[in-house]
């Protein structure tokens, strides 16, 4: 009878992935898809996993759950998860996971929690997740609003999201493209790049943080078109440092292609992933993208909803 359910929601990146590590900020929002999670009470704290997850994903997750069970306590709660996005390819799904168990475990040691407290039990799984991450997965997913986000200079606690309002509805494609690498190894190898090349890496980063910002002025003024300039050069600069592949840059040019405002590479890029499309009329594309055999939907970040 009595038991619990919670949401995370998947994020999409539209500008500033990887330069938001260095503290330049982000432009994200969430998507309407994301992790389901639900609560019986039990005996004890446990997290039971779907039946698809590797070996090693499994640790993984159990590990960041039960350091995030700790910190609340270890409710006695039962949670299973149901994912409605596809898990590890870039779009929040570790993240959305993230907030959905954090929200539970709020929710069952009694407290009724706020985004802001379900974003910092959520930053303690994440950490496990990715090793040095900005933040800006969980506190979009958490918040559930297109977020200018910014990584706090220096501390290790979770940054700050500006809502940013759109007087127009703001609709993308997220297309899968090849096989993604971990996060953690891309953000890894840029950092080594970076180290041996700080100067001409931190140009690139300071120009992605400045994509971003105008990224954020140019939804405030339901101007898509600026928007998706944006997009097209943070996608050249995130090819310049060595983050996007043949399989991410074919699905860039075949979103252009069927009309995208912009489109880029979305979350950490490598060898495959997430590839974003600004659109007016994004169930066209959907359709033909389908058709094409690629795995792709459509969601609203923000602005006016149709009724
Ligand atoms: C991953 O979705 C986004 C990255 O910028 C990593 C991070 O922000 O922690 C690549």
């Amino acid at each position: 009878g009595n038991s619990l359910s919670t949401f995370g929601a998947g994020k999409v990146i539209l500008l500033g992935e990887h330069s938001v590590v260095y503290g330049h900020p982000a432009l994200a929002g969430p998507l309407s898809q994301g992790v389901k999670a639900r609560g019986v009470p039990a005996k004890k704290c446990q997290l039971v996993l779907p039946s698809t997850l590797s070996r090693a994903q499994r640790t993984l997750l159990l590990g960041a759950f039960n350091r995030a069970a700790k910190l609340v306590g270890e409710p006695p709660v039962k949670v299973s998860l149901d994912p409605e996005l596809p898990l590890a390819v870039g779009l929040g799904s570790s993240a959305a996971l993230s907030v959905a168990c954090a929200r539970m475990l709020l929710l069952a040691a009694g407290k009724a929690p706020s985004s802001k407290e379900a974003a910092r039990l959520a930053w303690a799984m994440e950490q496990e997740f990715h090793g040095t991450p900005s933040g800006v997965d969980h506190t979009t997913s958490a918040e559930e609003q297109l977020l200018l986000y910014r990584k706090q200079p220096g501390a290790s606690s979770v940054g700050k999201g500006k809502t940013v309002d759109s007087p127009r509805a703001l609709k993308v494609v997220v297309a899968l493209a090849g096989e993604r690498s971990p996060t953690k190894k891309t953000v890894a190898a840029l950092r080594q790049r970076q180290a041996r090349w700080p100067e001409r890496y931190q140009r690139i980063f300071k120009e992605m943080g400045k994509l971003a910002s105008e990224g954020a002025k140019a939804v405030e003024a339901g101007d898509l078109e600026a928007l998706g300039d944006a997009m097209n050069v943070n996608q050249g600069l995130l090819s310049a440092l060595g983050l996007s592949s043949t399989p991410l840059e074919e699905m860039v040019y075949r979103l252009r292609s069927l009309g995208a405002l912009g489109a880029k590479l979305t979350g950490a890029g490598g060898d495959g992933g997430a590839v974003v499309g600004l659109f007016t009329d994004p169930e066209s594309a959907v359709v033909q993208l389908t058709r094409q055999g690629v795995r792709c939907f459509s969601s609203q970040l923000a602005g006016p909803r149709a009724l």
